[in-house]
């Protein structure tokens, strides 16, 4: 028994669990890295293939290697044909999120090299996730509104099939960039719940289906992947960048959490918020829509000055979602394509820790009755 005086680290804060060559976080100045690499460098000249390649080879490809990998991502997009009968099938009021998680779980059934873990086909399985999860993502949530799913399209990278094959609708330049640019925001962040989640699941030796599925689990919670649309939500609620102090006000007066600000790592302006932002100016000026925009800068105003003491500041949820309905996207599907692109980071992750795996056996502190009699149930 663990003693009764230690210290409870709740919330596992600030304690870390693996070494990782993924990603940093400088919570205080409002960095972050993939392999060393600054997020809006990637952001600017890599594609989210590109990013997946150097989550899971650690290094960026030479211009063959990446056009071969493209190929890969392309061959692994189609759903073995059972899937497609199971989805039709799942009810239509389902979270589409929890619809991903079942589906990824199928997918599962479906990959015969499911239960070889050797890291050759570890690499390959993972590819296959990660494409597969964007067809049936894409899929689902065109089922769920009643309409036929879309077969992909050959010629588009990743992101763009993923927001065609989505809409139905061929993306313009602008919008596929800004596809691929949310992706590739979503990646990769070192250990949150999700994160850690997968690696709990894959330290037991699972296998990668299982902790993507876990993964996924755990993204669904308003703490964490959750706060999208939850955050899209509240600037409809706003409505008006005129009643966001009054908005703002009484939610903290009423002691609520104002969604897509406050992070556990960032203390200064999440770096993917502001990237976000940019690309959101430039979609608003295309369709010549501005009210959300200006509804989330008037907010972050107000909550910077008010919160800055805390220093809680606008994270990456706060424009992601009004990017993503720009694009044409429902709010249900915000926290599943969060979940599509941070595939690669989570089976990254478990890929790096099994090169030194450590099953994750954590302990609790009792604080029940001591060892006492038994009563029987009709002594009760
Ligand atoms: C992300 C989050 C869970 C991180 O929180 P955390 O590290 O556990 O921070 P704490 O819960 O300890 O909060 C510290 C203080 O800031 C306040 N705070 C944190 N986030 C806040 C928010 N979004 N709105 C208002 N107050 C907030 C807390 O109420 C607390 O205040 P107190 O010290 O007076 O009690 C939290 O900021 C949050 O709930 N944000 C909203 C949801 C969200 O946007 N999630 C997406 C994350 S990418």
């Amino acid at each position: 028994m663990v003693d009764s005086q230690t210290d409870v680290l709740k919330g596992l804060e600030n304690v870390p669990i693996k070494y990782t060559s993924l990603s940093s976080i400088d919570g205080q100045q409002g960095k972050l890295y993939y392999v060393g690499y600054a997020i809006e460098d990637l952001v600017e000249h890599s594609s989210y293939e590109e990013v997946c390649f150097l989550l899971l080879n650690r290094r960026l490809p030479t211009r063959d290697e990446l056009q071969r990998y493209e190929g890969s991502f392309r061959r692994e997009r189609e759903l073995p044909n059972d899937v497609f009968g199971f989805l039709k099938k799942f009810p239509r009021d389902a979270p589409l999120i929890s619809v991903l998680r079942a589906g990824v779980d199928l997918l599962a059934l479906y990959d015969e090299e499911v239960e070889k873990t050797d890291p050759a086909r570890n690499h390959s399985i993972a590819i296959r996730i990660i494409s597969r999860m964007a067809t049936l993502l894409a899929a689902s949530y065109r089922l769920k509104q009643g309409l036929d799913p879309v077969p992909p399209a050959p010629d588009l990278q990743h992101a763009a099939n993923f927001l065609y094959m989505a809409t139905g609708r061929r993306p313009t330049p602008l919008e596929s960039r800004i596809m691929d640019v949310a992706f590739i925001l979503h990646a990769e962040h070192e250990l949150p719940a999700s994160t850690t989640a997968a690696l709990v699941v894959a330290s037991t030796l699972s296998d990668l289906y299982s902790a993507v599925s876990a993964g996924i689990g755990a993204l669904k919670g308003p703490l964490h992947g959750g706060a999208n649309e939850r955050a899209l939500e509240m600037l409809f609620a706003i409505g008006d960048p005129d009643k966001a102090e009054q908005y703002i006000n009484a939610e903290l007066a009423a002691k609520r959490r104002i969604m897509g600000f406050g992070h556990r790592v960032y203390k200064s302006f999440d770096p993917r918020a502001l990237i976000f932002k940019n690309y959101l100016k430039k979609l608003a000026d295309v369709k010549s829509d501005w009210t959300l925009l200006r509804t989330a800068e008037k907010v972050e105003e107000l909550m910077v000055a008010k919160m800055k003491d805390k220093s809680i500041f606008p994270n990456i949820d706060l424009y992601s979602g009004p990017v993503f309905h720009l694009l044409g996207l429902n709010r249900e599907i915000f926290t599943p394509i969060f979940a599509v692109a941070r595939a690669v980071g989570w089976i990254a992750h478990v890929l790096e820790y099994w090169e030194d795996n450590r099953l994750i056996r954590p302990r609790a502190v009792y604080n029940g009755p001591p060892p006492r009699q038994y009563v029987p149930l009709d002594q009760r």
